[in-house]
């Protein structure tokens, strides 16, 4: 075969040496699928796995054929008969790519997360022998939506707080309307805060960026509801149950939920206390103000309004990224995951916030938010 159908990454793999049966995962890069890729191998060695990124240079084979692709494009933007060699040969799909940017325009949004879902989508819908098409999506499919958020069923509209999670639940919908065609399930993951064993964390998200406000920030009031509870897991926990979800417990049309659960999380006053007593206990040298007024978020406007002329211009910035999340800070909303547990019964342990928050807290710190390397 010519060097398009070479795989990259080294040691090189033809893609002609592809055996029948192979699964094919996009986003095999990022946090989640770098966490899944080893245990997709260790559970099946003699299935070729076939790993989708747009920058294959330096990324580790680890054994895997590595494609340059893009899932923005029409055929992935692979070449013709890359196309058509993988359609014959996949058997199994996993579609972990996104672009989790809370704050970019929605087209930009849309080109990753919406096309590059239809695009997924239309290549496991031309594999004659398609056995299962994982989409990883996100809990906040909901939105803005309160209550009690199911597993099972599509959730109904009730506004968006970031282009991700309009243009995650638009991915969602293009995934529901081909399960009559083809063997598609949906896990929505829960916000990843770290690794539960060392702490770590590889990818900071709004959740690190707010304890980050904590020591400078200038408002005396935040927009919160005490009593709003806030879904938290580690990364460690969230791809071992994925991967028994995926390997062991698939079936077409499912929708799981794979998160805490309010039984599991803290509230919203919780959190904040337990931050700053951390900060006021172990890091009494970043100087901290006094802790936030919690506010209802109309009040929280009308704070910021009086306070803006005399504030930093980087205030603007700052509270422009906040403001990408914030909202989730005052909305009562709890999702179900009944199902998803009685699945895992007990095979993954779930490592309770508890035993990790602190160790997660002081990564944060000790690398300046991943600015510096942790010691
Ligand atoms: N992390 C979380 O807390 C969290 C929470 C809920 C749901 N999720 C969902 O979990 C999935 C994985 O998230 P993650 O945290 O692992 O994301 P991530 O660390 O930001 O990685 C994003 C991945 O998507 C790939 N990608 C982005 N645009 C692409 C494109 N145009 N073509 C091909 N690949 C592209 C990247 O590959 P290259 O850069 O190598 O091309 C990378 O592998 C996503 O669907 C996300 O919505 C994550």
């Amino acid at each position: 075969m010519g060097s398009g159908l070479s795989a990259f990454g080294s040691p090189v793999k033809p893609l002609s040496s592809l055996r029948s049966g192979a699964l094919l995962m996009s986003g095999a890069t990022g946090l989640v699928g770098s966490g899944l890729v080893p245990l997709l191998r260790s559970a099946h060695p003699d299935r070729d796995l076939v790993l989708l990124t747009r920058q294959p240079t330096g990324f580790p084979s680890q054994g895997c054929f590595v494609l340059q692709a893009d899932v923005a494009k029409p055929n992935l933007g692979l070449p013709n008969e890359v196309y058509a060699l993988l359609k014959q040969q996949v058997r199994q799909v996993i579609h972990s790519a996104a672009d989790i940017r809370f704050r970019i325009h929605l087209d930009e949004s849309r080109a990753t997360n919406v096309d590059g879902t239809r695009h997924m989508l239309e290549f496991a819908e031309a594999c004659p022998h398609l056995e299962r098409f994982l989409h990883v999506s996100t809990i906040y499919v909901a939105g803005k939506r309160t209550g009690m958020v199911p597993e099972r069923l599509p959730c109904p509209l009730a506004g968006f707080v970031n282009t991700y999670q309009q243009t995650k639940f638009e991915a969602e919908q293009l995934v529901l309307e081909r399960m009559s065609r083809i063997p598609a399930a949906i896990i929505r993951l829960s916000s990843i805060i770290g690794d539960s064993r060392l702490g770590s964390v590889r990818q900071f998200n709004y959740f690190h960026q707010s304890i980050k406000a904590i020591p400078w920030n200038p408002l005396p009031a935040i927009p919160a509801d005490p009593e709003a509870r806030i879904d938290l897991v580690s990364s460690d926990w969230t791809i071992a149950a994925l991967h028994l979800l995926f390997e062991e417990c698939f079936e077409p049309g499912r929708i799981h939920q794979l998160c805490a659960g309010a039984d599991r999380s803290w509230t919203v006053g919780e959190l904040l206390n337990r931050t700053y007593d951390i900060f006021e206990k172990h890091h009494i040298h970043l100087r901290l103000k006094r802790r936030p007024r919690l506010v209802p978020y109309a009040d929280f406007e009308r704070v910021v309004e009086k306070m803006s002329s005399r504030l930093p211009s980087s205030f603007n910035e700052w509270l422009g990224a906040l403001l990408s999340f914030l909202p989730h800070l005052s909305l009562r909303q709890q999702f179900e995951n009944s199902e998803t547990e009685a699945l895992l019964a007990g095979r993954v342990p779930f490592p309770s916030l508890d035993s990790y928050f602190l160790r997660v807290v002081e990564y944060c710190v000790s690398t300046n938010w991943g600015r510096a390397a942790a010691d």
